[in-house]
């Protein structure tokens, strides 16, 4: 495995293995790598020649008053587990690396990037394209891997995809959870052993939510008067928003008669946590509609 700083080394690397056809699978992160990063890295590894995983922490998609500085960083324990799990490219290129003095540029998905995570973290999602889409002509992968546990960031790059017709396919991939169901983030790093134990209620939250549909319950007002007394029921917990969406444009539905996203933003202490489902309707009998 090589670890490259430099954008002209990764470039060179890539453009061997593409001379000869090989396919190049790309695993963006912001390290501080777990089992949800891993699992992305061996999906590369079995369905591409070439897998390129970037670290970088991307001081564009955090606000003024978030954690940039106190984001985890192991570098050298984020080698050791993408060595692991047979990944052939690190690129952890430096801030001045990537942002030269004089960069001037944005990538802004509009509409989709100004909702739900969006309204909470303004700019976030701008820091998220630029920096993806300036990763996509570095590596200029066939294939890049992103986990659906950040599914509003994964609805956001496709559309980027879509709409500059990158050449590039973006592959969805299933959030990792730890047993009692929490999703897998770097961020869980800041939980207390309290707030760990109370963090486990959005999972729970969504299973709520996923039974209650298949029950019947079509009416999204009234599962988010459920989820809202359920989550509230946790005193470390505070909701920031609970959304039934359309998967595709993450607008909000009221009545649940095809597949939604269930989209959840919660503080536990301090720590300000997102998860999310996907639920089918079913075929069973819905219950009438009340409004
Ligand atoms: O999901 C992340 O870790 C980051 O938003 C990404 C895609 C690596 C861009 O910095």
């Amino acid at each position: 495995m090589e670890v490259f700083e430099r954008i002209k080394d990764v470039r060179q690397r890539v453009a061997e293995v593409k001379e000869t056809g090989g396919t190049i699978g790309f695993v963006p992160t912001m390290g501080a790598l777990h089992d949800g990063h891993l699992s992305l890295v061996r999906r590369a590894r079995e369905e591409c020649d070439l897998v390129v995983v970037s670290i970088f922490v991307n001081p564009t998609q955090f606000g003024p008053a978030e954690d940039y500085e106190r984001y985890p960083r192991d570098l050298a324990g984020d080698e050791a587990k993408c060595q692991r799990v047979g990944c052939d490219i690190i690129f952890a290129p430096t801030v001045e690396e990537m942002y030269p003095k004089g960069f001037g540029t944005c990538v802004q998905v509009q509409g989709l990037s100004e909702k739900w995570e969006g309204v909470a973290r303004p700019g976030h999602f701008r820091g998220v394209t630029t920096i993806v889409l300036k990763l996509f002509n570095i590596v200029r992968p066939s294939y890049a891997y992103f986990g659906m546990k950040d599914y509003q960031q994964l609805k956001i790059i496709q559309k980027m995809v879509r709409d500059l017709d990158l050449d590039i396919e973006i592959v969805p991939c299933p959030t990792v959870r730890e047993p009692d169901g929490l999703a897998m983030s770097s961020r869980n790093e800041y939980l207390s052993s309290e707030e760990r134990a109370a963090a486990t209620i959005l999972f729970q939250a969504l299973e709520l939510a996923r039974d209650r549909v298949q029950a019947g319950e079509r009416d999204a007002q009234a599962l988010t008067g459920l989820l809202r007394e359920f989550i509230g029921s946790e005193p470390l917990a505070q909701i920031d928003y609970i959304a039934f969406a359309d998967p595709e444009t993450l607008d909000p539905v009221e009545w649940i008669d095809s597949d939604v996203v269930l989209l959840v933003a919660v503080r536990i202490g301090q720590v300000r946590l997102i998860d999310n489902t996907l639920i089918a309707p079913g075929v069973g009998t819905p219950k009438g509609r009340s409004r």
